[in-house]
């Protein structure tokens, strides 16, 4: 079947076609049905199976014969070392560290927070507590403590795995001082921790809370995996929403294992044995589903590469990465591309290396501008294919399934919706907009199998936030068009979300940390573009009456304040005071026409503006540092 008949397959019976798919598994217990309705709004996919994802993704690989195969390589510019482990070791250190976790007591249905950098440890702590049932929650090494603190709060961890440190380009971030903050700020304590020691900073450990990783696992019985529910869950990953509480997206185990592995051959176009490198971070979802389970779900060997694409050392590392691994399959954002070209945008560094190996280039994380496609394109000789998707669904909603029948390019298209994604465009009643109509994209119900089933411990929240707009859909918070063809285009957030360097933030959490400084009485902080990330921050700050400091001063505290709290992935670093914010008459801030104007692109007053001349004061206070320049 070719990519039509596929899809539509997928729409027409979807019980049919995921029952079919599930069969690429190996279950405890097979499943008998796919969906089941019977909770409508809220769907549950193969209610009556049991599996281990661990065990798909590395037992069953060395029981058929791949056991000295690489599953990881970890290539690691920013500490010069490359390791390979392969599918038999991988065992090994996986089941030696459930055999940890439940040593200490960890259980099914326990929480474990993953605070670590760009490590095969990450990896394997992720794998361990799928062997054992334990829901892990991996947060992103560049979050601060605070944000760290919310997480612990919010899933209560039994456990905490952690690296002693995390390497960016010129200095080493020590992330075990900042766990121990966290734990201090948090309600929720865990009871251990285990410490990955690192050379670069080895961390100091808490006698009877603290252990080194690997002494421990050094001295532990491996455990065995144990079958897991499909509708249970493998792992929470936080999000940015609206407001400075993350949204903890669930993720079901059956689901996800059925459909991350339909993805690799279907959309990857790759199979066991074959190179996949995503060039993301373990924190995002990228990095959940294509640096630890859809490659190995599949066989493949997969890269964990702890470098950037410039600087760590220059603008041909990811050249030489595929040249060296054989990397079939490659992803990224589109901000690691544009970071490249403004190096080296003659691409004289593409020349040095034998890219022979090289199939494909994916980007997503966020818009994937001409400029860059072209560019990429020109540069490596292969597809450049954009893909949509969120941390939400935790694989692509609209691609091009390079693997089961390529679709004809369009440059600023993610191409066409992949199977038991319905995809449509709303107009703000709810209703179905024609070809080239910009709206609300919105899926309708039910998702596909492994997309969130609800919100940890916020089940009010995932109703109020996805499926109370529109009845009957999930409301992606994308704005976009679907063009005659049926290819999507995605043009802005509906909401308060920005993208910056393919990381998505919420611009509420910063206007909240904002906010807590003694002098700022109001704020809002809005995405401007960036020719490099794509949007970065900009905050505006009203003072308090009477407050008689250097404003440069204050604005310092609050970069420092964001970074502090948030951290340094925020890339908060400009704010600018003004008298007044733009409002309309009934008091909301009015965000969009700011953007436009930090963009310098066209914009027109909005009717119900309050007072129509503050919106010189904010162009004033915008050139002041550096944007609309128009
Ligand atoms: N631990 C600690 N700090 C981190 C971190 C981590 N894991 N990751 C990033 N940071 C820090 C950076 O050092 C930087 O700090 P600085 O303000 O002191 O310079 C800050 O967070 C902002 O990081 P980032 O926005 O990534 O900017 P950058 O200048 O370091 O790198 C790119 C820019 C484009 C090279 C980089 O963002 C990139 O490669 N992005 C594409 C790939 C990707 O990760 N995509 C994610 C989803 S697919
Ligand atoms: P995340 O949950 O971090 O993956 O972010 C998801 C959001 O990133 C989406 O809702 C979009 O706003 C944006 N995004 C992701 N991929 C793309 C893409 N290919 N094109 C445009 N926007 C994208």
């Amino acid at each position: 079947m070719g990519y039509r008949e596929t899809y539509e397959a997928s729409l027409r019976d979807p019980e049919a076609f995921w029952l079919e798919q599930a069969k690429a598994i190996d279950w405890d217990q097979a499943p008998t049905r796919a969906l089941d309705e019977s909770k409508a709004p809220l769907y549950e996919w193969y209610p009556d199976a049991m599996g281990n994802t661990c065990y798909n993704c590395v037992d069953r690989h060395v029981a058929a014969g791949r056991g000295d195969q690489a599953a990881i390589i970890h290539d690691s510019p920013v500490t010069n070392s490359k390791t390979t482990i392969t599918y038999s070791e991988l065992l090994d250190q996986v089941s030696r560290l459930a055999g940890v976790l439940r040593g200490h007591g960890v259980l099914k249905g326990d929480r474990v927070v993953i605070y670590m950098p760009m490590v095969p440890e990450a990896l394997v702590a992720m794998l361990a507590c799928a062997r054992i049932g334990a829901v892990h929650s991996v947060v992103f090494g560049g979050f601060a403590a605070k944000e760290l603190a919310v997480r612990l709060d919010d899933c209560a961890p039994k456990a905490v795995i952690a690296g002693s440190c995390g390497i960016e380009p010129g200095r080493v971030v020590e992330y075990k001082p900042l766990l121990d903050e966290a734990i201090e700020l948090a309600e929720a304590k865990p009871d251990i921790c285990l410490i990955l020691q690192r050379e670069a900073a080895l961390a100091s450990l808490m006698p009877g809370r603290d252990f080194d990783l690997h002494d421990e696992m050094g001295r532990a019985d491996p455990a065995e995996c144990v079958p897991i529910a499909a509708t249970d869950p493998l792992y929470i990953l936080y999000t940015s929403g609206t407001t400075g509480q993350p949204k903890g997206v669930v993720r079901p185990s059956g689901g996800h294992m059925v459909a991350l592995h339909w993805t690799m051959k279907n959309l990857y176009n790759v199979e066991a044995g074959d190179v996949y490198w995503a060039a993301s971070d373990v924190g995002w979802v990228v990095g959940h589903s294509y640096i630890c389970y859809g490659p190995l779900l599949a066989g493949c060997t997969t890269i964990v590469f702890e470098g950037k694409p410039v600087g760590t050392p220059d603008a041909g590392t990811f050249w030489r990465v595929i040249a060296e691994h054989k990397v079939r399959t490659f992803f990224t954002a589109p901000t690691a591309f544009r970071a490249i070209k403004r190096e080296d945008p003659k691409g004289e560094f593409v020349g040095k290396y034998d890219m022979s190996s090289l199939q494909a280039l994916y980007f997503a994380g966020e818009r994937a501008d001409p400029d860059t496609v072209n560019w990429a394109g020109e540069m490596l000789g292969v597809p450049v294919i954009d893909h949509w998707w969120q941390t939400e669904t935790g694989y692509a909603i609209v691609a091009n399934p390079l693997g089961l029948e390529p679709q004809p390019i369009k440059v600023g298209s993610p191409t066409v919706p992949m199977p038991g994604y319905d995809v449509q465009i709303l107009s703000p009643e709810g209703e179905q907009m024609g070809a080239g109509e910009l709206g609300a994209v919105a899926i309708k119900l039910p998702l596909p199998p492994g997309t969130l089933p609800t919100l940890w411990n916020a089940q009010e929240r995932y109703l109020k936030s996805y499926l109370t707009t529109f009845p009957g859909y999930y409301e992606t918070g994308d704005a976009g068009m679907l063009d005659e063809d049926g290819y999507l285009y995605i043009m802005a957030r509906t909401d308060d979300v920005i993208n910056v360097a393919g990381h998505r933030l919420s611009t509420g959490a910063m206007e909240e940390a904002l906010a807590g400084h003694p002098d700022v009485a109001e704020c809002a902080v809005i995405g401007a573009a960036d020719t490099l990330k794509g949007q970065v921050p900009v905050g505006f700050l009203c003072l308090s009456k009477g407050v008689n400091r250097p404003e440069a001063e204050i604005v310092a505290e609050c970069v420092a304040k964001v970074r502090e709290e948030i951290g340094p992935v925020a890339a908060f670093k400009s704010a600018v005071v003004v008298d007044r914010l733009p409002k309309t008459r009934s008091g909301k801030i009015l965000r969009g026409v700011m953007v436009k104007i930090a963009d310098g692109t066209e914009w027109k007053m909005p009717a119900t503006i309050d007072d129509p001349a503050i919106l010189d004061e904010i162009g004033d206070a915008l050139q002041r540092i550096g944007f609309a320049k128009g």
